[in-house]
């Protein structure tokens, strides 16, 4: 029998929960609900990090710390996990992370600085260690919008000065293994919330549903709540499920369960494309990779969408599932803006990912006025093999210049098989920039986006001739 309610850790309090509204956001449920207004709210949309508060969910026996933004996690996905907010770290002393950023001037207004207090928590708690890198990137989700960063990330370099006080969590394990994991169906004024433990029972009420909406990281889902002020009536969860949440190398393919989270991915896809792990590094924030799925990222069907002109320059196919399954290339998914070939009451299940050959070059180009948390202007992903100087094989599929991610057809059937020199570089440059119409828009001009599409050829030619090409040069 599916339970009624969800239960979870709020810090060290058990809740049972099923009296309010499912497209209740966390944020709204901590402030209005629990008075608990360390967490604030700055933009609602998971862009400035001020209502990040941290998850900690077992895994393999353990407890693993996630940074979130709760402006945009919706309550009921908290099920079986303890949420950890500002008011809590400290005790008697204040914590370690919080008395460095006052040692360190790194406390400054009060609206930046418990969001990133929180994920410096999340990151002591991780044992992550604090070099440049990393606090770039566990900090990536946090704006300052006055002063500046040096004095926090100061906070973050200076930690091990202070005694380690990670509490012995054995208690919150045993707490939360205790939490029953059957599958939950809420409904509160017609509205409805439901979380499946497997595909069986998901596939049984999903295709009974009348209004569904699916939902993972809801890093887009849930901006139509908040952005958009829609009420969504039926919300499938599918975070918990466990038939779509895997990430395995079978035979010479990669098969990745849609709703796993990206930073759940990230060492395998390090280990068989390093280019395609290296944009994920630029992929939202830590908060946002924390949650979001390549099968939300593939669900929203974003002209924008960074994983897209990757997966179908690698010739991924979906799995695609529902009354029945079955299995369509990713190239052709994308039918025209945010309209794709997914039936009604179906859903992507798996993805397979080839493995690339060594002899396959893969150049993943990102392009966005930010370094960090940005959605990008122009994405190329490049995917060839060079046999003898000459493009065995080549795929060039763009982002941002359609209303789709589309494949740079003419400039691919121009290259192939010829030699890569300079002259057939700087002819394809001349077709790929006559090969889309973009749209100007707020990212970029129609001009801006032409220009870049021919240049980041150039950037394809200098990486082959191993000259070195910064993140500034385009
Ligand atoms: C601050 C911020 C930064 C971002 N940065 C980037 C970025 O750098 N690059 C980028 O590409 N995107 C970015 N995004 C967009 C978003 O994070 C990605 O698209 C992400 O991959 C969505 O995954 P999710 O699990 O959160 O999807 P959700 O929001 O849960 O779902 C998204 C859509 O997909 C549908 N869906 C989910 N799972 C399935 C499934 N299995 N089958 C069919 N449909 C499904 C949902 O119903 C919904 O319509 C950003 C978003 C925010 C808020
Ligand atoms: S309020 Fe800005 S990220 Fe949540
Ligand atoms: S110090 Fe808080 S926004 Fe700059």
């Amino acid at each position: 029998m599916p339970s009624s309610s969800i239960e979870f850790l709020l810090n060290d309090e058990l809740i049972t929960l099923n009296d309010l509204d499912t497209n209740t956001t966390v944020l709204e449920y901590l402030r209005n609900y629990k008075n608990l207004k360390g967490t604030k709210e700055g933009c609602a949309s998971g862009d400035c990090g001020a209502c990040t508060a941290v998850l900690a969910e077992v895994k393999d026996n353990k407890l693993k710390y996630k940074s979130i933004n709760t402006c945009i996690t919706l309550l009921y996905t908290l099920h079986s996990k303890q949420l950890l907010t500002v008011e809590h770290i400290e005790s008697k002393y204040l914590h370690p992370v919080q008395q460095s950023m006052v040692d360190n001037d790194g406390a400054q207004c009060g609206f930046c600085t418990p969001g990133f207090v929180m994920s410096m928590y999340a990151m002591h708690k991780n044992k992550i260690k604090p070099t440049n890198e990393n606090i770039n990137k566990y900090l990536s989700g946090n704006l300052c919008r006055c002063t500046g960063y040096r004095p926090i990330k100061d906070a973050l370099k200076n930690l091990k000065k202070y005694k380690n006080l990670n509490t012995d969590s054995s208690e919150i394990l045993k707490k939360l293994k205790k939490i029953n994991l059957n599958d939950v169906i809420l409904n509160k004024n017609n509205s409805k919330f439901f979380i499946h433990k497997n595909l069986q029972t998901f596939k049984k009420d999903f295709i009974k549903s009348k209004n569904p909406s699916l939902l993972v990281g809801g890093t887009d889902l849930s901006l139509e709540i908040t952005k958009r002020r829609k009420n969504l009536d039926e919300i499938f969860y599918l975070g918990q499920n466990k038939d779509l949440n895997f990430i395995k190398v079978k035979k010479n393919n990669l098969h990745i369960g849609a709703a796993t989270p990206i930073n759940d991915i990230l060492s395998i896809l390090k280990k068989y494309y390093s280019e395609f792990y290296e944009m994920f590094e630029r992929y939202g924030s830590e908060q946002i990779r924390n949650v979001a799925s390549l099968g939300g990222n593939i669900g929203s069907a974003s002209p924008i969408g960074d994983s897209l002109p990757v997966l179908i320059s690698l010739d991924t196919k979906l799995i695609l599932d529902g009354n029945k399954s079955r299995k369509m290339s990713i190239s052709d998914y994308f039918i025209s803006y945010r309209k794709t070939k997914l039936r009604k009451k179906e859903f992507i299940k798996e993805i397979i990912i080839p493995l690339k050959s060594k002899h396959n070059i893969l150049k993943c180009y990102k392009i966005s006025k930010r370094i960090d948390d940005d959605i990008s202007s122009v994405f190329m992903a490049i995917n060839t093999e060079i046999k003898n100087k000459k493009f065995k094989s080549i795929k060039i599929v763009c982002g941002g210049m359609a209303a789709i991610p589309k494949i740079a057809k003419k400039t691919e059937n121009f290259l192939k098989n010829k030699k890569i020199n300079l002259d057939n570089i700087s002819k394809a440059k001349k077709i790929i920039s006559k090969e889309f119409s973009p749209l100007s828009d707020v990212r970029s001009s129609k001009t801006y986006r032409t220009k870049i599409v021919s240049n980041l050829l150039d950037r394809f030619w200098n990486e082959y001739n191993n000259k070195r090409v910064t993140l500034y040069d385009y």
